[in-house]
């Protein structure tokens, strides 16, 4: 019996899970059910991850402290942990006290080990908000090419990536203020001392090879020290024995993040540090597995494995990487209704243990991006799990209750002589049957034990067909017919063997499924010892449909209420005061207000666009952001040359849009009626290109 810790990688107490975060978590959840079935020892823990600026500033918005503020968020992702029936076996925080006295040993750990170091940084520093900033929360003009509104550390648009000290007329995210720039002392983690135990871990841990690739290009170029503290205000744990002279320093969020595994795992065995060990420790027997996304492996694989090595605990046995999801074919996006929340497909009535299935049946041990289509999505459950898997059930049943009582046979049937020609069952095969599915057993078992999902599941359709041919060839309504008696009753009791052989080999996959199919069998939990042998003269419930097709309403349903859910999560919709009632218009805050930015554009250029009927191209000139090329519909309402040397409003701030024509940098404004004719909005005399509206 083996002994394993595994965990997943722990959500942004933020905002709601959506479909990309529950890949990973059910792979997490699918393997450990595998390895509970083959009587393994498995504690499977997660949590909130709860700390850092941008949960701060979440809670501040929602007018809460972070604390509830993340307390509330947890309880939203516990319910749908619970209706994806993923199950820890612990679910905690990492703002939790056991958080915060493992980070605390740890870092001293690290510290007391020679692999801290402090230096002095200079930040950018919001004067009107009081507080350092992220190079996220800072943004400007590229330094490379112009473009407007780019992050502090990168420009999207040219690919550049620079200091934060480079970036031109930079401005705050949070307040709109131009950031100064101060110094502050910052705690660095000293990579460089453990970069070549890390290697040596990665050589030996269980890593996809694609992922190994990428860590050691990593390592390779040279592990730079990592700043591991952040300045207050901050939402996490104060790095402690700083003494009165250093106030307010804090641990980074990715500190104390993966330390929260452990954290979870403590609380479940009730603080017992002692046994806590057994796990963590550095000649812990047990394996300890993290699933998470291709975008963290570098925490996982890098920082991560070096912390617990410079503070003397054990490394991960293996790392289970999960490409990101993609939804037909393309990124989650708001605009198209595919950046699907996990509760808007729980409320459209789809059931969950069909993602499931179809997560699995993409879930390879590489890192690529798994696509959910979602026409093959219903195509897929529809044919596998109810024309084929539920369909023995349902085929067989009956006649075991009309005709034996509800009894399967005492034995399995003799080989029996077909009187078809088309029959794909040959004589003898019945017996061969049960020995192939046995046979393939363990070619399942080590396909889930690989983390390969997709390939079990190949091999179990494949099974299906073969009962189903099964069933094809024996005609059992005919046996019935003709009062061949003995005949129908194994030939039924052979194809509800399979049924259960097949029931035990999805039900990592399908948990809630496989118990209906448990209670209809009348058979206790099944494990994977339980297919080895058939189940006889043994008495079955009444059959009731174990699942049905999946809608395709639904799915339209689906995508248009994830339309609608622009809005973020609101952690109190019944306390907060500004929300107005369900059929108002939403009222928008004036810090909504001033997340648009409005500014003058002169119109230094309008020309129509080759091939579009509504579309004007527009060279804008906004002052001190400079030029921008946007795509106005108006080309019905003014001719071009009308339109050079006007000055109108444009939104200044909307993220750049990829159209066929090119990329639309903006927005001009217009109004328009009902026939929607539009009129571009014009300042009075007196403003300049640049001007901010507000
Ligand atoms: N809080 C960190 C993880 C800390 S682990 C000590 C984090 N949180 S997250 O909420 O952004 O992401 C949680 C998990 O979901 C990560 O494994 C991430 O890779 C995964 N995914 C988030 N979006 C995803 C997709 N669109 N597709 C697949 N996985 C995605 O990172
Ligand atoms: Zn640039």
């Amino acid at each position: 019996m083996r002994r394993l810790l595994v965990t997943h990688a722990l959500p942004y107490a933020n905002g709601p899970l959506h479909l990309g975060h529950l890949l990973g978590y059910i792979q997490a959840d699918i393997w450990v059910r595998f390895q509970r079935m083959c009587g393994n020892d498995v504690t499977f823990v997660a949590g909130e991850d709860a700390h850092g600026t941008p949960i701060m500033l979440a809670a501040e918005k929602a007018g809460l402290s972070p604390e509830r503020f993340v307390a509330e968020i947890k309880q939203k992702h516990e319910r749908d942990f619970k209706d994806f029936n993923v199950v820890h076996d612990c679910y905690h925080t990492t703002h939790s006290p056991e958080n915060r006295r493992l980070s605390e040993r740890i870092y001293r750990a690290l510290r007391d080990a020679g692999h801290i170091a402090r230096r002095e940084v200079e930040q950018a520093y919001d004067p009107v908000k009081g507080m350092f900033l992220p190079d996220r929360y800072v943004k400007g003009v590229c330094p490379n090419c112009a473009a407007p509104d780019q992050y502090g550390d990168n420009c999207e648009d040219c690919g550049a990536t620079y200091s934060v000290r480079d970036l031109k007329s930079p401005y705050s995210v949070i307040s709109g203020a131009a950031p100064s720039f101060k110094p502050s002392e910052h705690y660095f983690f000293k990579l460089s001392q453990l970069q070549d135990s890390v290697a040596t871990w990665l050589d030996g841990a269980q890593v996809h090879e694609s992922v190994k690739a990428k860590l050691r290009e990593w390592l390779d170029a040279g592990l730079k020290d990592w700043d591991i503290s952040r300045d207050a205000p901050y939402f996490g744990f104060a790095i402690p024995d700083l003494g009165p002279d250093a106030p307010g320093k804090y641990f980074y969020v990715w500190l104390d993040a993966p330390i929260g595994y452990f954290a979870s795992l403590l609380a479940l065995l009730d603080g017992d540090e002692a046994r806590l060990d057994e796990f963590i420790g550095a000649g812990s027997t047990a394996e300890m597995w993290h699933f998470l996304g291709k975008d963290i492996i570098n925490f996982h694989g890098l920082f991560w494995p070096a912390m617990l090595r410079g503070a003397g605990l054990r490394q991960p046995t293996g790392l289970a990487v999960n490409g990101y999801l993609t939804v037909n074919g393309a990124k989650m996006s708001k605009s198209r209704g595919t950046f699907i929340q996990a509760r808007t497909y729980l409320d459209c009535g789809l059931n969950p243990e069909y993602l499931r299935y179809y997560f699995a049946a993409k879930s390879t041990p590489g890192v690529d991006d798994i696509d959910l289509n979602l026409d093959d999505f219903v195509a897929r459950v529809n044919s596998d799990l109810v024309g084929k898997y539920v369909n023995i059930a349902s085929r067989c049943a009956g006649f075991i209750h009309s005709h034996f009582d509800g009894t399967l046979a005492p034995e399995l049937p003799e080989p029996i002589q077909h009187h078809t020609t088309d029959s794909v069952v040959q004589s003898g095969e019945s017996t061969y049957d049960l020995e192939k599915f046995v046979a393939a057993g363990k070619q399942i078992r080590a396909a889930y034990e690989s983390r390969d999902f997709a390939k079990a599941i190949r091999q179990v359709m494949s099974l299906t067909d073969i009962a189903n041919q099964y069933i094809d060839g024996v005609r059992p309504w005919l046996l019935a017919k003709s009062n061949r008696t003995s005949e129908l009753w194994g030939a039924c009791t052979l194809a509800l063997n399979l049924f259960r052989f097949l029931t035990v080999y999805l039900k990592p996959i399908l948990p809630a499924l496989a118990q209906d199919a448990e209670s209809f069998l009348n058979i206790p939990p099944l494990s994977w010892a339980d297919a080895d042998r058939p189940l006889l003269d043994h008495v079955i419930k009444p059959y009731k449909p174990l699942a049905t097709r999946i809608d395709p309403a639904k799915i339209k349903a689906m995508i248009e209420a994830s339309k609608e859910n622009l809005a973020p999560m609101n952690p109190t919709p019944n306390h907060s005061a500004a929300e107005p009632a369900q059929d108002q218009p939403a009222y928008a805050t004036i810090d909504d207000f001033k997340k648009i930015e409005l500014r003058i554009a002169r119109i230094d250029n309008a020309e129509v666009v080759e091939g579009a009927d509504k579309l004007l191209r527009l060279t804008l000139d906004v002052g001190e952001l400079g030029k921008r090329e946007v795509f106005a519909g108006i080309k019905s309402a003014y001719a071009p040359e009308s339109l050079v040397g006007r000055l109108t409003v444009v939104v200044a701030n909307l993220a750049p849009r990829k159209m066929r024509f090119g990329v639309s940098e903006g927005m001009v404004l217009a109004a328009s009626g009902e026939d929607g004719r539009p009129f571009l909005l014009w300042p009075d005399s007196g403003a300049r290109a640049g001007m901010i509206v507000r």
